[in-house]
């Protein structure tokens, strides 16, 4: 089958068929090369698309599609992706995920589009409802909230809005008279930068919840301590064990939702630099990394301790008694309270079967090993004895990037210099970007949602 091809513009054979087996042959206005990298991102994008079931579109309407895309590239330098598009372009940035061992579960996640704000307070109501849409009740949705895009033909431009913090539920880490850190170290530097820009904290615990960093057009806005008045937004898990009533006294808790602020979406070439997003836990996140890597809680040896064990030889295997007993401990109290979370079996287990299917279609198994093996009992899970891929797919992912500080000084000194290039466009391959983090979510269809009015959240946590 062959497509329109005006005169005096250049011609392109796209290599990949698009639905079945039709090779489309179109032209092209005589694009700049950034812009020709463009429209190949978006034909690598729509044919990705064009493939899945749910948006039932025929080699006409991709082609369509695509002219469309070519000329708004032409006129503007970008282009604008549809709702439908967004809905399944952050499903696929998420598939895309090499690092996620719960990726399996794409086609759950649910976006709330806010392309359209730009003001700070705007960007709190948007947060405000992302967390009442991703908590329901402690059954946790995947969702993720779309702010505006980044002009591919103005990269020197300051970015609409951005969020500073790792994620948007986060304990605080405050340096203490001796040195030591109360709180999450891995916060440290953020909880500083908070407290310089005139943040106030209630209190300072080892679970204080930090505020949020929201930047408009590169410039920082003061610390929002939503939590402050919205306690009910940060809802917790008290951490008790069935069996040792040692642990239960050590008052350690953990937020249910994990909602990562600080990565750029890219869909079809396009990045989005705030793109917040969640899914839920899996219990070894939180057990054994959280609360037992030495650089954050460290607590091997007090739970050791709270547990009355022999810890004078490691030959006893103590560190490894306590890393099952916290994991216990850490599932046993979201289930408690109710709340959504995954065990490395379970996720295992699903996980494996989205290994499986991706083989019999003989697509290659992409993934990152080190991430997808459980931090435990790694070789009784089913991603140890496999081997995965890691190549990185460009054109719809997620990408570390730059702090927003630390990018609109760049841009400063970039004009000030008079070149206009970001030092660090997150899909950029060439500067080296690692691979990225994941979400989770589970298997329900969902749908675009306007930007609404927050709702109440249906059940409140206790806090103290
Ligand atoms: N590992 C991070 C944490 O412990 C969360 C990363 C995202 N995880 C998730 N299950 N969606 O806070």
């Amino acid at each position: 089958m062959t497509m329109i091809i005006p005169t005096e513009l250049v011609l392109t054979t796209f290599s990949e068929p698009v639905c079945n087996s039709i090779v489309i042959i179109f032209a092209m206005p005589s694009l700049q090369p950034h812009q020709s990298r463009l429209l190949d991102q978006a034909h690598a994008f729509l044919h990705k698309m064009a493939l899945d079931s749910r948006f039932s579109m025929s080699e006409t309407d991709v082609s369509r599609r695509l002219s469309a895309i070519e000329e708004e590239i032409a006129r503007s330098g970008t282009y604008k992706h549809t709702a439908t598009e967004l809905q399944f372009g952050v499903q696929w940035a998420w598939r895309s995920s090499n690092r996620c061992v719960g990726r399996h579960m794409w086609r759950t996640l649910m976006v709330q589009d806010c392309r359209e704000i730009r003001s700070r307070s705007g960007v709190v109501d948007a947060l405000e409802n992302h967390l009442n849409l991703a908590w329901q009740g402690g059954a946790i949705q995947s969702v993720i909230s779309v702010f505006a895009p980044r002009d591919p033909n103005r990269v020197d431009e300051p970015d609409p809005v951005r969020i500073a913090n790792h994620q948007l539920l986060r304990y605080a880490g405050f340096e203490q008279a001796d040195g030591s850190i109360q709180g999450d170290p891995h916060s440290f530097d953020f909880t500083q930068r908070m407290l310089q820009q005139g943040w106030i904290p209630n209190r300072r615990t080892a679970h204080t919840p930090l505020p949020w960093s929201i930047w408009i057009n590169d410039l920082e806005t003061p610390p929002v301590d939503h939590f402050a008045s919205r306690p009910e937004q940060f809802p917790e898990v008290d951490i008790t064990h069935p069996q040792y009533p040692g642990i239960d006294a050590l008052g350690l808790r953990w937020y249910a939702i994990p909602v990562i602020s600080e990565m750029a979406l890219v869909i079809g070439g396009i990045t989005y630099p705030c793109a917040p997003f969640n899914g839920w836990y899996m219990g070894a996140e939180i057990a054994a990394r959280n609360f037992c890597d030495p650089q954050r809680y460290n607590l091997v040896q007090r739970m050791a301790d709270a547990m009355g064990l022999d810890t004078t030889s490691n030959r006893n295997l103590w560190k490894d008694q306590v890393l099952i007993a916290i994991n216990q401990a850490v599932l046993h109290s979201f289930d408690q309270a109710g709340i959504q979370i995954g065990d490395h079996h379970e996720l295992g287990a699903q996980f494996e079967k989205f290994c499986q299917v991706e083989e019999k279609a003989g697509r290659p198994l992409q993934g990152d090993w080190s991430w997808l093996t459980s931090p435990v009992s790694g070789s009784i899970t089913p991603q140890f004895h496999r081997e995965f891929e890691n190549s990185v797919e460009a054109h719809t992912n997620f990408f570390y990037q730059s702090a927003p500080g630390v990018d609109a000084a760049a841009r400063r000194s970039e004009e000030e210099s008079s070149t206009s290039v970001r030092s660090k466009d997150p899909f950029d391959l060439e500067n080296h970007h690692e691979t990225p983090r994941c979400p989770f979510g589970y298997d329900k269809h969902s749908k675009v949602l306007p930007f609404g009015k927050p709702s109440a959240l249906k059940k409140s946590q206790s806090q103290s």
